[in-house]
């Protein structure tokens, strides 16, 4: 075959591959019309990515870039602004250049929402000073937890070739004020520390830095032996020390303004202080210390649990509560929102409120490790707004998101998964946002302004976390995931040999009296762990929300709810409402097709049937398997298993 055939098909691949591209522009997707005169009369990287953005894609008319330092901007922060119009022109004002940026980005947004530009009045300032994404990504291209394809950051290609992706991943972040990244996963392999990989990190920091989005690694606290050769890690052991301050100068020597440490330590089998008989606090402190002099931080994760007879919900709280204040102020001690692990529905971490002393931040999961992975549409705002419904976000450090994104064209696997990365940032920089607001913004600007669109997506968005709650595990009920890859449902899971609190009927508790895990003042007393206005509500089946039921309670299958139906009944209503609610998504979906291009139209109705198709499995496993206890027929309206 000729040479022109070869090259005419591999520019037909080439336009097949940019026309199927539809879900890689995320939310950022207003096309360039350079119509914009743009002023700004200091030049920097950072600026220059701002001046680009705005004469690209602004079309209000003349804008000035403007770094203040009056009172107003000042009192804004390190990363606040200001937005006016001012005759005839639109203002952004910020102390700083990263707040330009922010400005800048949060300009566009309007724009792309299809808002009134044309009589700016804002001012705005980030709850958090910490908004970063955790990834769990290992050296080899995989990812822990992932559903998006293999790793973005392509450790084999680097430091030679610099992917373009790099550079979207970070105006993706900074469009929604994340300010960090942590590129490696938690369960760390000693080698991210060797010079090799230093200068791998380092071509990343040099890539994020003008988008204002900080380096981060997570550490192997063995690294001194496993890296270093010591014959010990013990953070009481001079030499290690020394190991880790050397490691830290050597860092901060090629990226200036590295973040720091994010540490998981005796935990799941990675190597910790504990190992040596201290603290978490003397091994968070040690590395603070390292990190202290350039105003690096230590993230140090408290999700730990042993098998041990305590209650698994009960397990870092015993753990680190004593350790309040005893943590160096660069030490941020990053809590899981759950007691277990990003169930469904968790009540939060009775952690929140209970160090005052320490600085502490709130671990969420982006990516949906037990929420359908990226096969199911599931809004995970909602989820984060009833974690600020019990802790107050001024009690809060900082935020990090275990995020979702891969090498899949349209990095998240799901087009709809792309909204959790997008509200995770939206909420960090402002808890106060509210998720349907923020499900408003995103669809707006990545599918339609439509209103005939908008309204009906949003409700689906609303719905749509509920109901994965309501097929897999309603009323409290949680962690009765198949083993290991936490898909599909496997409450009978038994595993010869394995920890008691690594299978299903750990957490259920059924038998014939009942369902649930009795964790009132008379069962395990996790209610304690709670303040006491808390604690009283939680304990008593009466007051306890039903949300919550079966994770407080073990609770008889003949029990009055409050629907006035029996635990039995009201278990099989709500598994069969969460099947309904995916039909219903289903035929809303369907309705959008005139709105939405074909490509996307097709991948989500596709993901839709997985998911209905699904819900439905979760529903028969679970009821035909609990009904084995409740020995107790179907209630009329719920669909018996076929
Ligand atoms: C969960 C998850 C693990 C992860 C761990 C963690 O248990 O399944 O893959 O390593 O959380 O948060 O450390």
């Amino acid at each position: 075959m000729n040479k022109r055939f070869w090259s005419g098909l591999c520019f037909l691949s080439l336009a097949l591959t940019l026309w199927a591209e539809d879900g890689s522009r995320l939310w950022l997707r207003q096309t360039p019309v350079n119509q914009a005169s743009v002023c700004c009369l200091v030049t920097s990287p950072m600026l220059t990515v701002a001046r680009e953005e705005l004469a690209a894609l602004w079309q209000g008319g003349e804008v000035d870039l403007q770094l203040c330092a009056d009172e107003t901007h000042r009192r804004l922060g390190k990363e606040g602004y200001t937005i006016r119009t001012s005759e005839g022109k639109t203002v952004l004002g910020a102390a700083t250049e990263q707040g330009l940026l922010y400005a800048t980005y949060h300009l566009l947004r309007l724009q792309a929402e299809g808002a009134d530009c044309s009589q700016l009045n804002i001012q705005e300032k980030p709850a958090f000073d910490i908004r970063v994404l955790n990834h769990w990504d290992n050296l080899d291209g995989t990812i822990e937890r992932g559903y998006a394809g293999r790793s973005l950051w392509k450790w084999e290609e680097l430091t030679d070739s610099v992917s373009a992706r790099y550079r979207e991943y970070a105006r993706a972040n900074a469009s929604v004020g994340i300010n960090g990244t942590v590129l490696n996963n938690v369960n760390a392999s000693p080698e991210i520390l060797s010079e090799d990989y230093l200068q791998k990190v380092r071509k990343l920091a040099d890539v994020f830095r003008p988008y204002g989005i900080k380096v981060y690694l997570s550490v192997n606290f063995a690294s001194p032996m496993k890296l270093g050769g010591l014959s010990t890690a013990d953070p009481l052991d001079e030499e290690v020390a020394r190991w880790w301050k050397e490691k830290v100068r050597e860092i901060y020597g090629l990226i200036p303004d590295f973040g720091g440490f994010l540490v998981k330590a005796n935990s799941e089998g990675q190597p910790g202080p504990c190992d040596y008989g201290r603290t978490h606090a003397e091994g968070a402190n040690m590395l603070a210390e390292a990190l202290k002099p350039y105003g690096g931080i230590v993230m140090w994760r408290a999700f730990v649990y042993s098998p041990s007879d305590a209650d698994r919900a009960k397990q870092a709280y015993l753990e680190f509560q004593p350790l309040d204040g005893r943590f160096r102020d660069n030490v941020m001690v990053q809590v899981k929102n759950g007691p277990i692990d990003f169930q469904p529905r968790e009540p939060y971490s009775p952690l929140f409120g209970a160090m005052p002393h320490t600085p502490l931040m709130v671990e969420f999961q982006i990516t949906q490790e037990y929420l359908g992975h990226s096969n199911h549409l599931a809004y995970l705002a909602t989820m984060w707004k009833e974690f600020y419904r019990y802790v107050q976000p001024s009690s809060l450090k900082g935020v990090a998101g275990v995020v979702n994104v891969g090498d899949n064209v349209n990095w998240c696997g799901h087009d709809f998964a792309q909204a959790n990365w997008y509200a995770y940032g939206r909420l960090a920089w402002n808890p106060d946002l509210s998720a349907e607001e923020i499900a408003r913004e995103w669809l707006a600007q990545t599918f339609t302004t439509d209103r005939r669109f908008v309204e009906p997506m949003t409700q689906v968005m609303m719905e749509s976390r509920e109901a994965v709650v309501d097929y897999m595990m309603p009323l409290g009920l949680h962690h009765i995931f198949a083993w290991g890859h936490h898909y599909g449902p496997e409450p009978w899971c038994k595993v010869p040999g394995a920890r008691a609190d690594w299978l299903p009927s750990y957490y259920h508790q059924a038998d014939k009296e009942g369902l649930g895990f009795d964790r009132s003042r008379t069962g395990s007393d996790a209610v304690s762990q709670y303040p006491d206005s808390l604690a009283r509500v939680f304990d008593s089946l009466e007051q306890c929300p039903e949300e919550y039921l079966l994770w407080f309670h073990h609770v008889k299958w003949s029990q009055k709810l409050r629907s006035g139906r029996s635990l039995w009944d009201e278990l099989c209503y709500k598994y069969q409402q969460g099947v309904d609610d995916v039909r219903a998504f289903q035929r809303v979906w369907k309705e959008m097709q005139p709105y939405v291009d074909a490509e996307r139209y097709q991948a989500v109705a596709e993901r839709l049937d997985i998911q209905a198709h699904d819900a439905v499995w979760w529903k028969d496993a679970c009821l035909e398997y609990f009904r084995t206890f409740s020995k107790q027929p179907y209630p009329k309206g719920v669909e018996p298993p076929v």
